[in-house]
């Protein structure tokens, strides 16, 4: 709850944060306006939550209001989301599900609540319609191309549906006339993001759309059941080596997905967006150490296998971050002595100076970063 009605909510508590604020930064005439309409004047990119729709036992749609400085996103794209939590900011990104030709003004974000999840339990659970919260710009490549529409397989699990339905709607509203085949997988229909939307679309485009909502703990068809595997692709779309696919799902679905694309030479019809980085096979002799923070003094013992970020996280400390998978370069810090390892590629990383991600980077022994 802190998060979306602790400054925001209240132009009282405005007022407090406000003065509170005056103490250790100039104020601008911006602050001031801040105070009168949040979204209008903020020195920073916020949303306002107009809506809660519940998709699942466990997802739920946010509907946001973006305020002044945002541009609409490509179908596809994501945006970084901060919450305050107990006072301390937290960032992740999500992916927009709407369609960019939306005509209210607003843009929708599905988060599904992982277990322990910061964040997204926070979005699912405690999100309130009227609560602000802090935004980046739309970004990400993982957009269809522009110009003339070639046919589309688009593969997802899970919550990875949410860019995908992006560009279905986005499709839809534009009436595109290109040939689409969905491949969905979710463990029952009752868990199965936007089913009845899907639905009704493949009902409106009976030519154009076909969708294969999979199911992997619910009997269902015999050949398309459980798990991807390889032999799904010929059930539901011969003519895959022919189309632009776009998937979106766990790390085991796109590995999957990228050893069969390229064993067929197709690698670069394979687009694929990821939730979480893709790591190196665990390095079975792969140690810590003990990780001191150089700013703030702090001391932690780290395994070889934690990010660094979750290390000072755990420790107290609030980095600066973004998409806590290597992407954005959000939490960039200097490495100050001792050595790290890249979780992605395994490789190591010890020059003094040098800057290091610290959402895809271990400690590798004792080490000290700058933070
Ligand atoms: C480009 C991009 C787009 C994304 N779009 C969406 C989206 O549309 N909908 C959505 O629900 N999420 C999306 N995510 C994932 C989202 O950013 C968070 O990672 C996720 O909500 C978990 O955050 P948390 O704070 O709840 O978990 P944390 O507190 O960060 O982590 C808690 C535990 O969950 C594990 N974990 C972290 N992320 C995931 C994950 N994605 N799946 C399973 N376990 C995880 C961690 O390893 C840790 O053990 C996207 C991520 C990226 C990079
Ligand atoms: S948080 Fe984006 S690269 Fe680390």
């Amino acid at each position: 709850m802190a998060a979306f009605t602790r400054p925001q909510l209240a132009p009282r508590s405005r007022l407090a944060a406000l003065l509170g604020r005056s103490l250790v930064t100039p104020l601008v005439p911006a602050d001031y306006l801040e105070l009168i309409n949040p979204l209008r004047f903020t020195r920073d990119l916020r949303g306002r939550i107009e809506q809660l729709i519940d998709e699942t036992a466990d997802a739920r749609t946010l509907v946001i209001r973006p305020g002044r400085g945002w541009q609409a996103h490509r179908a596809g794209q994501f945006v970084s989301v901060g919450v305050d939590i107990n006072g301390v900011r937290h960032t992740r990104c999500y992916s927009i599900s709407s369609a960019p030709e939306r005509a209210d003004g607003c843009f929708s974000i599905t988060v599904k609540a992982v277990d322990g999840g910061r964040v997204s339990t926070h979005l699912v659970r405690q999100a309130r319609i009227g609560g602000l919260i802090h935004l980046s710009r739309a970004d990400g490549e993982f957009v269809l191309p522009e110009g003339p529409a070639e046919p589309l397989l688009l593969i997802s699990a899970g919550s990875g549906i949410t860019p995908v339905m992006s560009m279905l709607r986005s499709l839809a509203t534009r009436d595109a006339t290109v040939d689409i085949v969905l491949l969905h997988y979710a463990p029952t229909t009752a868990d199965t993001i936007f089913h009845d939307e899907l639905q009704a679309l493949a009902a409106r485009w009976p030519t154009r759309l076909r969708i294969n909502l999979v199911k992997t703990r619910e009997a269902g068809d015999a050949s398309l059941q459980g798990h991807f595997r390889s032999e799904h692709l010929h059930r539901a779309c011969v003519d895959w080596q022919t189309r632009q696919t776009y998937a979106c799902g766990p790390r085991a679905l796109l590995a999957d997905l990228e050893s069969i694309w390229s064993a067929a030479g197709q690698a670069a019809r394979l687009h694929s967006e990821r939730f979480q980085a893709a790591l190196a096979p665990a390095n079975a002799g792969a140690t810590g150490g003990e990780v001191r923070f150089s700013r703030s003094g702090r001391l932690a013992q780290a395994d070889g296998s934690k990010p660094l970020l979750e290390v000072a996280e755990s420790a107290g400390l609030a980095p600066a971050h973004g998409c806590r998978m290597g992407i954005c370069h959000g939490c960039t810090v200097k490495l100050k002595s001792g050595c790290v390892r890249d979780l992605r590629s395994g490789q190591l990383h010890s020059d003094s100076g040098e800057l290091v991600q610290i959402c895809v980077c271990a400690a590798a022994g004792d080490v000290e970063i700058e933070l």
